[in-house]
């Protein structure tokens, strides 16, 4: 495994892998790996030639620098455990090395990116969009892995690289999720012991919904409300919003018709804030 700092030294590399007909995968991420980045990296090793795993902590797509500065970094574990998956490359740009001096060209993805996560969160997208199409452009790979947890983010990332013309297929990885059914995240190491095993209401709440889905209850609302009554029971979690929307448009929906759904959730547990999903309806 080789960990490369440039972003002209990337571009090369994988220039030279795509004569070579290797089929080039990418998982973008931020570092500080967990459970469920590996087994995007897990599928990605199975799918393709090569691996390529980007680790930049991106300034673009945090509202808060305290955040941002907070934002735990360790290369050295995060490149320890990418050995074990047998990865190729490691990218671990610098900032300058993809927001250039007077770097002022962004990619804003209308529609999708002021509801949800983007309400409370203004230009999160828009540095996510800008970042993922820097890498999509620097290593052009056959696939791309981001998990399904990030619904929106999905969402996001498929418009962009169909409307930017990008030759990359873009795979979802399954929510990975704790033994008590809370989605795997970062953020989850900020949650007090108590809050961490109390946040699996979250699922246990997507979960009814899908089951009183699955038993032919087809109104949205009705289907929100079992999941913030379910979530409501427990005294610790405040919810942000539980909402259902179309999986593509993220359109809020009255009533589960043709297309797949997504019930998506955000609930604060003390100062941390949680996202979560579920999808009914999906064809596969
Ligand atoms: O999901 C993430 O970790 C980030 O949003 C991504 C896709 C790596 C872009 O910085």
């Amino acid at each position: 495994m080789e960990i490369i700092n440039r972003r002209a030294r990337m571009s090369s590399l994988t220039r030279k892998l795509r004569r070579e007909n290797k089929t080039i995968g990418f998982v973008p991420t931020m570092g500080a790996l967990h459970v469920g980045h590996l087994s995007l990296v897990e599928e990605a090793r199975q799918m393709c030639d090569i691996v390529i795993v980007s680790i930049f902590v991106n300034p673009a797509q945090f509202n808060e620098a305290t955040d941002f500065a907070k934002y735990p970094r360790d290369l050295t574990a995060d490149a320890e455990l990418l050995t074990e998956y047998q990865v190729d490359y490691i990218f671990a740009p610098e900032e300058q090395e993809i927001y250039g001096e007077n770097f002022s060209t962004y990619v804003y993805v209308e529609n999708l990116t002021e509801t949800l996560e983007g309400a409370s969160r203004p230009g999160h997208f828009r540095g996510v969009a800008t970042v993922v199409t820097i890498l999509f452009n620097t290593m052009r790979p056959d696939y791309a892995f981001f998990g399904q947890k990030d619904a929106q983010q999905v969402a996001v990332i498929k418009r962009l690289t169909k409307d930017l013309g990008f030759d990359t297929e873009i795979i979802v990885g399954r929510t990975v999720r704790e033994e008590s059914g809370l989605a795997m995240s970062s953020r989850n190491a900020r949650l007090s012991p108590e809050d961490r095993q109390k946040a699996s209401i979250i699922y246990q709440a997507l979960r009814k919904a899908k089951i009183a889905a699955k038993e032919g209850e087809r109104n949205a609302a009705r289907l929100a409300e079992i999941v913030r009554e379910k979530i409501a029971s427990e005294p610790l979690a405040q919810i942000d919003y539980v909402t259902i929307v179309d999986e593509q448009t993220l359109e809020p929906i009255e009533k589960i018709g043709e297309n797949a759904a997504l019930i998506a959730v955000a609930v604060r547990f003390g100062n941390t804030r949680l996202i979560d999903n579920t999808v009914i309806n999906r064809k596969l």
